[in-house]
């Protein structure tokens, strides 16, 4: 786990951002900030932002007001996108041509190939995460016969698949099983582990609580809370702190902030 140093440099830093969407207001005046090696959760309640804000980090949504910058380069002109890993919110609006896992993982590498087709350490980073998320024997499957866990998972080796110094996922966890919780967070351990700067979006702490150094909370498009996450204070903050909480593997942990 990353030590919360603040001499670390930010791979993100939003400063009183705004955005509208229509007519309506929905960031207004968020600060965030996660430096290089931190996990730091984005919570609150449906509608609060969250997916607007991390949308607005990588570029899906235009600010009317506030900056961004990724790696310390303004977000306008920020065009190393092989370095952030992006896992969007799942909808349940079906996919249209079915393509296999191993196809779908692939496009994941998409912004690291140079000339337009798949070198063997493209392939080999493809099969890797593949292996990560546990479909290593599904790999010629197609993506419409998998469940709503397994589909996530794939969404997540995608993201994977490029490398990526900084991982972006929106709500990873919802509507995923229990076995595929903890196959996700075993696998974000490992990133963690390897250097990885991560922001999550989630409704609950869940799994991953031991993972998350910091949490920021919205509520209305505002800040309400930065600092450690929620009712994950004394112990869990230390140091190699990682196993599965007992209240993890059955109910989430309800924080009382979201809602
Ligand atoms: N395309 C859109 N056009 C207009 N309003 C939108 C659009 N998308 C989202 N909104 C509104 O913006 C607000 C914030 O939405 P956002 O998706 O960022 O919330 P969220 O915190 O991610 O919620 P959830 O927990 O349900 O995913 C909500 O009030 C939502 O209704
Ligand atoms: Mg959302």
């Amino acid at each position: 786990m990353a030590a919360p140093t603040p001499e670390r440099e930010p791979v993100i830093s939003v400063r009183g951002a705004t955005a509208a969407l229509g007519a309506r207001p929905v960031l207004r005046g968020v600060d965030l900030t996660v430096r290089r090696g931190e996990v730091v959760a984005l919570l609150g309640a449906n509608g609060s932002g969250k997916s607007t804000a991390v949308r607005s980090v990588i570029g899906q949504v235009p600010l009317t007001g506030g900056t961004i910058e990724l790696f310390g380069t303004d977000r306008k002109r920020f065009r190393d996108w092989a370095r952030v890993g992006y896992v969007p919110q799942r909808t349940t609006a079906a996919s249209g041509v079915p393509a296999t896992i191993r196809e779908v993982v692939s496009s994941g590498r998409l912004s690291r190939r140079r000339f337009g087709w798949l070198t063997k350490a493209d392939k080999a980073a493809v099969e890797r995460a593949i292996d990560l998320v546990g479909l290593a024997d599904r790999a010629k499957d197609s993506v419409s016969a998998l469940s709503g866990g397994q589909h996530q998972r794939v969404l997540i080796a995608r993201a994977l698949a490029s490398e990526p110094e900084l991982l972006i996922m929106d709500e990873p966890m919802a509507g995923v099983d229990l076995a595929s919780q903890e196959i996700l967070a075993s696998t974000l351990r490992e990133q963690v582990a390897g250097g990885t700067s991560v922001l999550l979006v989630l409704h609950e702490l869940g799994p991953l609580e031991p993972l998350i150094d910091r949490a920021v909370v919205l509520r209305d498009g505002c800040v309400v809370h930065d600092g450690p996450p929620p009712e994950a204070l004394g112990q869990h903050a230390l140091p190699g702190h990682d196993h599965v909480h007992p209240h993890a593997a059955g109910e989430p942990l309800r924080t009382g902030l979201l809602t």
